[in-house]
């Protein structure tokens, strides 16, 4: 079994959980996400809309906030995997990519799930290359 559908047999039904969760009443959308520290541990977090639009909250920080507020470690998880229903390929948005970049393993595998079976993976160093940094 590959590291990657290793991955998925640990995160994807959290994901999918959490994604049932999702307060999402203007665009529908259900969006799940868990990542795997070092020592295990898997956190999760769904999308989290407003009205005002702009205060949206993905799934992918909100797992992250959810595991930094657990006491997670930045650069301890090295796989993040996003379920979401209603997009053909779910890909992060900017704002996650660049939270990803910070918080993940510098090695970090993102997984975006249609099914078990089905989805895309990128590096995440290829979502977000030369990524913003402070010296
Ligand atoms: N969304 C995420 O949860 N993650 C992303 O990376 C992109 C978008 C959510 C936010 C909003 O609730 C819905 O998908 C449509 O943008």
């Amino acid at each position: 079994m590959s590291a990657t559908e290793k991955a998925i047999e640990k995160l994807y039904i959290p994901a999918r959980t959490a994604s049932d969760n999702a307060y999402s009443p203007y665009s529908g959308a259900r969006v799940g996400a868990s990542l795997l520290d070092e020592k295990g541990n898997v956190y999760t977090g769904c999308n989290v809309e407003n009205a005002s639009y702009g205060l949206t909250q993905c799934a992918e920080r909100n797992a992250l906030s959810a595991a930094i507020s657990a006491g997670m470690k930045p650069g301890t998880a090295h796989v993040l995997l996003i379920y979401a229903t209603g997009f053909e390929v779910l890909a992060p948005c900017g704002a996650c990519r660049q939270v990803m970049s910070e918080l993940l393993a510098d090695d970090a595998v993102i997984i975006s799930c249609h099914s078990e079976k089905d989805f895309h993976s990128w590096l995440v160093g290829e979502l977000l290359p030369d990524s913003f940094v402070l010296s």
